[in-house]
Order: C-alpha cells, then structure tokens, then sequence
C-alpha cells in the first residue's frame, strides 16, 4: 500500500529531518514494507536515502527561469526528488490553478518520468448536486491526464473533507472509488480527514489502494500508526 504525508506549510527544516527520521526508525525496527512518501514544505527538501521517498508538493513545468515563487527541475534535481504531487485541492481552489496548468505540469513531469500523485476532488456544492454532477466535475479533472501513466497514483480527495474532520461514508468512498478505478488502473488513495481513528477502516476498502494524510501525519506517532494498519492489513 501507498501510505503519504502531505506536510503543506508546516515544520520547519530541522523539524522535517527528526519527523523523517523518526519514521525511519519506526519503518526499520517493524520491517515496514509499504511505499511510505512524504510531501514537505520545498524549504525542507533534501537529499535522503531510506525508504521514505520525499517528493514535492508543487513545481512549475520549467527547468529554470523567471517564475517568482516557483521551484523547477534544477532546484528538485539538486536534491534527487523524482516525485511531485499536482492539483492539490488548495492548489486547485485556494491558488487558483486551472486544469489547463495542471495538465501542463502533468506532462512536464511525466515526460521526465516522475512518480505523480495526481489529485482529484469535488468541492462541497458539486456533491450536493447530486452523484451525476458530482462525477462529471471529476470527470473533468481527468482531462488531458494520461490515466495510464506507468509513474501515476491517483489521490481521490472530496475538498469539503479536506482538514475539516468530515468524511464521505464508508460506503462512499469505496463507490467512487470503484467508479474511479475505471477511469485510470493507477493505484488510487484516499485523503481528506484521514487520523488515526478512521484510517484503518478506510484502508480496508475495496480499491483503496493508500491513503495521503495531512493534518494528522504531522506527528510522526500518528503516522506511524497508520503504517502499521496498512502493513497488517497488506499481510
Ligand atoms: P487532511 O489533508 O488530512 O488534513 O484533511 C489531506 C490533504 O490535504 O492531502
């Protein structure tokens, strides 16, 4: 299974390298053997070999250049990361990315064969317009994606659950990701709210194949716990 951190904009550096090895140590001492993948803050990036892969929680389809605020290729190159989570639910909706720059960070990314978590997600007014409007809306997110990318895992993110303790049913999410597994055979996670108390139930469910965690892998204990659920529950 496919277990992800999702830092955001939290910890610092230093902060990041204990959490990063506090995983380590656990991944190590209990003979993990899932895909563990940690998403921090591009401060934080850094060149680390064990079994957590870090990844970027965005960058802009360049090498180089003057784009102000942005990483490209160089600044990711520099420190190995291969890795690069794209459309993000704040990305989306809080930064005002549009599919259009999403697709081309997509194929930028993919033409460098970058491992992709790609992210998909309905805001809370499509989901109460009913499922057909709700599935056309991330029908749409898949535009221009290649869904059978060899490097791509999809995160199937609701926005509405994102950071705010609300989850879809049990139910729900195993239906959509039934339904989304049709799109793309990319392993396919679940986040949004995901903690120590529902992720076990979660990953239990018929083509869940992880889940990518925010709030609640910010203490390496919590996140640790969810790796061993994935571990027992993959044995
Ligand atoms: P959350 O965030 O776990 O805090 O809801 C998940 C995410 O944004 O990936």
């Amino acid at each position: 299974m496919i277990i992800a951190a999702n830092l955001k904009t939290n910890l610092t550096r230093k902060q990041t390298r204990l959490y990063v090895n506090e995983l380590e140590t656990y991944i190590k001492q209990n003979n993990i053997k899932q895909d563990i993948l940690v998403f921090p803050a591009t401060s934080s990036l850094d060149i680390h070999s064990g079994k957590v892969v870090l990844g970027a929680q965005n960058a802009y389809p360049t090498q180089n250049g003057a784009f102000t605020g942005e990483i490209g290729l160089d600044q990711l190159e520099e420190f190995l990361i291969k890795t690069v989570l794209i459309g993000h639910s704040e990305r989306r909706h809080v930064l005002g990315e549009s599919q259009d720059e999403l697709v081309k960070k997509f194929n930028y990314y993919k033409d460098l064969g970058f491992k992709i978590i790609y992210c998909v997600g309905e805001p809370l007014e499509k989901r109460e317009a009913g499922k057909e409007e709700m599935m056309k809306y991330i029908a749409s997110q898949y535009e221009g994606i290649d869904t059978s990318y060899e490097n791509l895992i999809i995160a199937y993110e609701p926005v509405w659950a994102i950071g705010t303790g609300l989850t879809p049913t049990l139910e729900d999410i195993e239906l959509i990701h039934t339904d989304l597994k049709e799109k793309s055979h990319a392993p396919l996670l679940y986040g949004g709210s995901v903690k120590v108390t529902n992720a076990k139930e979660v990953l239990e469910l018929k083509n869940v194949d992880g889940i990518l965690v925010g709030s609640a892998a910010l203490y390496s204990e919590h996140f640790c716990t969810m790796i061993q659920f994935a571990q027992d529950i993959s044995q």
